[in-house]
């Protein structure tokens, strides 16, 4: 049966570990300029609804390094955006291509889509959940700390589809996810009331000050997500006193990490200062979206890696 990836949560924790450690195996790979052709001769239909640098650009260049090809593919320029129905676009496009990256507004297209495609699916960021992120994120927390179990990772800001996927990721990982944000902008309570009931450790507070205390990761995203721009004045009116700046970073844990999915808007969520000093691992993340995404497509395309690589 065909496995799709369209939130964080359906990984298992041997599941995440294993491609978290495939994907640490592709990037020695990559970095030794050894071959790995593990997806040759196998294609990914890329629909984008929104814009995107780092997912578009690591997916594709992910299937050229597998020895694969990516189509990317704009909902303008098909007969979708002349009114094909999803459902009948996804059965054909199945028919052609081995797996379908699909970012959307609404996450309900993405389920629609992995309902009707017979191949493996991939959820590149919907209004509600971005797991490719997290996914990476996760593997680039396992290069710094090794064992995640046990750490604390404060999320300041929008709680946000970056924010649903690293508190779903709470059961998987072990890690304990603390959100601090104003209370019009808190994750939605059936994400956090899921990730408790699978185990997950999860606090939602109003202060930035509680959340970060203690912790070894913080975390931030923009405060006006794609498809929220009608809301922008609001958003930084009521966002303003959740930017991560030198004073909150000092707050935390001494060494504490400091992420950030990108894009980034210096000076609202984040000061330039901290994204451009020695704490943060910005774009180690970014980096990683490709290794991490290589493993993913190569379990969900070909049931993984051989085990030799
Ligand atoms: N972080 C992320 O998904 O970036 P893009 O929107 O550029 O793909
Ligand atoms: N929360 C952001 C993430 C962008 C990668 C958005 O949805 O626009």
């Amino acid at each position: 049966m065909k496995k799709d990836f369209l939130s964080i949560i359906d990984l298992d924790e041997y599941e995440l570990e294993s491609i978290v450690a495939d994907a640490v195996r592709l990037k020695r790979l990559k970095s030794a300029g050894t071959a790995h052709e593990f997806l040759r001769g196998r294609s990914l239909g890329m629909i984008f609804e929104k814009a995107s640098t780092r997912t578009r650009v690591s997916f594709e260049v992910g299937m050229s390094d597998l020895g694969g090809h990516a189509l990317f593919l704009n909902p303008q320029d098909m007969q979708l955006g002349r009114g094909e129905e999803i459902r009948d676009t996804a059965r054909v496009l199945a028919r052609y291509v081995d797996a379908v990256m699909i970012r959307a507004y609404s996450h309900a297209t993405v389920e629609e889509f992995a309902r009707y495609a017979d191949v493996p699916v991939v959820n590149g960021l919907s209004g509600r959940l971005h797991p490719c992120q997290v996914l990476a994120d996760i593997m680039t927390l396992t290069e710094r700390f090794g064992d995640l179990h046990g750490l604390k990772l404060a999320w300041v800001g929008d709680g946000n589809n970056v924010c649903n996927s690293w508190i779903l990721s709470s059961a998987l990982t072990g890690m304990e996810i603390a959100v601090a944000s104003p209370p019009r902008y808190r994750p939605k309570d059936e994400i956090v009331d899921r990730a408790r009931a699978m185990g997950g450790k999860v606090t939602i507070v109003t202060d930035p000050i509680e959340a970060v205390r203690d912790a070894d990761v913080l975390y931030t995203d923009i405060w006006v997500s794609m498809g929220d721009e009608q809301e922008r004045a609001e958003r930084l009116r009521a966002l303003r006193g959740y930017t991560i700046d030198s004073r909150l970073l000092a707050q935390a844990s001494p060494d504490a990490l400091v992420m950030h999915c990108l894009p980034a808007h210096r000076g609202e969520e984040i000061t330039d200062e901290v994204m451009e000093g020695p704490q943060s691992i910005v774009w180690d993340q970014a980096e990683n979206r490709l290794h991490a995404q290589k493993a993913l497509l190569v379990r969900l395309i070909a049931g993984g890696m051989p085990a030799d690589e």
